[in-house]
């Protein structure tokens, strides 16, 4: 997430204009993780950062954790130079969350955004090995003897060698097939790299679970998560 001037902070979060907040920052009754700041440019992470004006702090937010249905032509990311749709717009600007991992451009389905840096880190730990659903399309016949290698694990870069932890095929004919798959690491474009591996090409792919976490939202709208629900997510 980008990074903003203490003063535009505090006004983001609601405490006073951007003017009213520099004379506040100038007069030292500001602190940034426990530091007196008397900059009002001096660059703050909302996400991260303890803001406290005359000791009362302005940070400690409820952890907010929102499931999206991502559509297509989107891409994941809190801001973008070219000013192309990011999956921001879909979600209002003041819950100050960011994306959980990232999903192509043209990837559709589930994105958890969060302003809980400390749960980002633990969904996206490869040590915590949480599992991710893909629907798949690629082009002509998958054969068993590609179900094989993807399980059994396929090279994705030198010396980098990833495998699928279930693969069903749900639909076949020779011009296409549809898959189910599911994995546990989240290389960038893991799956398309994993299906290039063998010789196919993805021409649809939508993130349909995380952990034991199911979409259940029309495209392009968005929910709040229950407790019980980001424990799905972890267990
Ligand atoms: N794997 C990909 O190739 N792309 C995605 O968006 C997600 C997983």
């Amino acid at each position: 997430m980008e990074k903003t001037s203490l003063s535009r902070a505090l006004s983001k979060l609601g405490y006073c204009s951007r003017t009213s907040a520099a004379s506040l920052i100038r007069t030292g009754e500001v602190s940034v993780n426990g530091k007196k700041i008397k900059s009002p440019s001096y660059r703050v992470d909302l996400r991260k950062d303890r803001i406290e004006v005359n000791d009362s702090c302005l940070t400690k937010r409820t952890p907010l954790v929102i499931m999206l249905h991502k559509p297509a032509g989107y891409i994941t990311t809190s801001s973008d130079e070219l000013s192309r749709r990011t999956v921001m717009d879909l979600v209002p600007r003041e819950t100050h969350v960011f994306a959980v991992g990232r999903l192509d451009c043209d990837t559709t389905g589930l994105l958890i955004l969060t302003n809980d840096g400390e749960l980002a880190n633990e969904i996206t730990s490869p040590g915590r090995k949480i599992m991710k659903t893909y629907e798949v399309t690629v082009n002509g016949k998958v054969s068993e003897g590609h179900l094989k290698k993807l399980l059994g694990g396929v090279e994705i870069t030198d010396g980098v060698s990833v495998h699928a932890d279930k693969c069903v095929i749900d639909f076949a004919d020779s011009l296409k097939t549809k898959l189910t798959v599911t994995i546990h690491e989240g290389k960038n474009r893991q799956i398309k790299r994993m299906f290039d591996a063998i010789g196919k090409k993805v021409f649809n792919l939508h993130r349909s679970a995380i952990g034991n976490l199911k979409l259940d939202l029309p495209e392009g709208t968005w929910r709040e998560l229950s407790q019980e629900e980001v424990r799905l997510i972890l267990e």
